[in-house]
């Protein structure tokens, strides 16, 4: 019996993705350059953090419903032009991603609980469940760094992948996750059991 897969990824999945990608990137850059910011005057690194940790949380959410469209819903068939190997490294490459997306904010969020300060998210404090343990602290800040690290170049490598299929291949694959409908239907129709939308 031939299973039916969708051809490119829907409305929700691309605003998702899009989303998560563009405060991604500018969460990462706020990350690196707050941790540079003197501790006086007074405030000025606090009032920083917070807005990471606000933005940090907000992504978390978005990474969440994410999470809940992917594990409902099939990843579109793949041309059968790519070759095995590169299906299974896009494969293992998205789960990546996704392990990423979830360790760390997850990483940050606990590392704050672990200190004396509340968390606010923008402007309101979180409860505090957690306490003052500055090993936990540590601990914690160690998986977001080490995480962020893995996640920058899983996304090098699929920035690159992505760009190969746009300029060299052409298949296709780019458009997917954009609105050029069009372009999918000449590119993808009929290489994959997926029905023509
Ligand atoms: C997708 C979400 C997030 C990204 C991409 C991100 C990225 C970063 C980056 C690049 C740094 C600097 C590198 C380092 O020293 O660790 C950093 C540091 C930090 N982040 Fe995040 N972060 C995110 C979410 C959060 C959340 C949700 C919180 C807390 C609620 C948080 C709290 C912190 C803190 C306190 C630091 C300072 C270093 C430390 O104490 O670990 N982050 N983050
Ligand atoms: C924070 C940055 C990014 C993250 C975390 C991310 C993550 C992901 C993940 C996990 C998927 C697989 C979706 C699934 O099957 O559920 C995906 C697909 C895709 N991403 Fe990204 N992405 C990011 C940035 C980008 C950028 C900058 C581009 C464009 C240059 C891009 C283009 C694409 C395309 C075209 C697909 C569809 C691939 C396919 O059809 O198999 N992404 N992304």
């Amino acid at each position: 019996m031939q299973r039916e897969l969708p051809t490119h990824y829907t409305p929700t999945a691309k605003v998702l993705h899009w989303l998560i990608a563009v405060f991604g990137f500018a969460q990462l850059s706020l990350g690196t350059w707050m941790i540079g910011i003197p501790k006086t005057p007074p405030g000025v690194r606090a009032s920083w953090f917070n807005l990471h940790k606000s933005i940090g949380i907000t992504l978390g959410l978005l990474i969440l419903l994410r999470l809940a469209w992917r594990l409902t819903h099939r990843a579109p068939s793949l041309p059968e032009t790519i070759p095995g190997w590169q299906r299974s490294l896009a494969k293992f490459c998205h789960f990546a991603l996704y392990v990423c997306m979830v360790v760390i904010p997850l990483s940050g969020y606990l590392g704050s609980s672990f200190t004396n300060y509340p968390i606010k998210y923008f402007g309101h404090t979180l409860p505090q469940w957690g306490w003052d343990s500055p090993a936990l602290k540590e601990r914690f800040s160690q998986v977001h760094l080490t995480a962020i690290v893995i996640f920058v170049v899983l996304i090098a490598l699929h920035v690159a992948a992505v760009l190969k299929h746009l300029l060299i291949d052409r298949d296709g694959i780019f458009q997917r996750m954009g609105w050029t409908r069009r372009a999918v239907k000449r590119d993808l129709g009929g290489s994959g059991p997926g029905p023509a939308q």
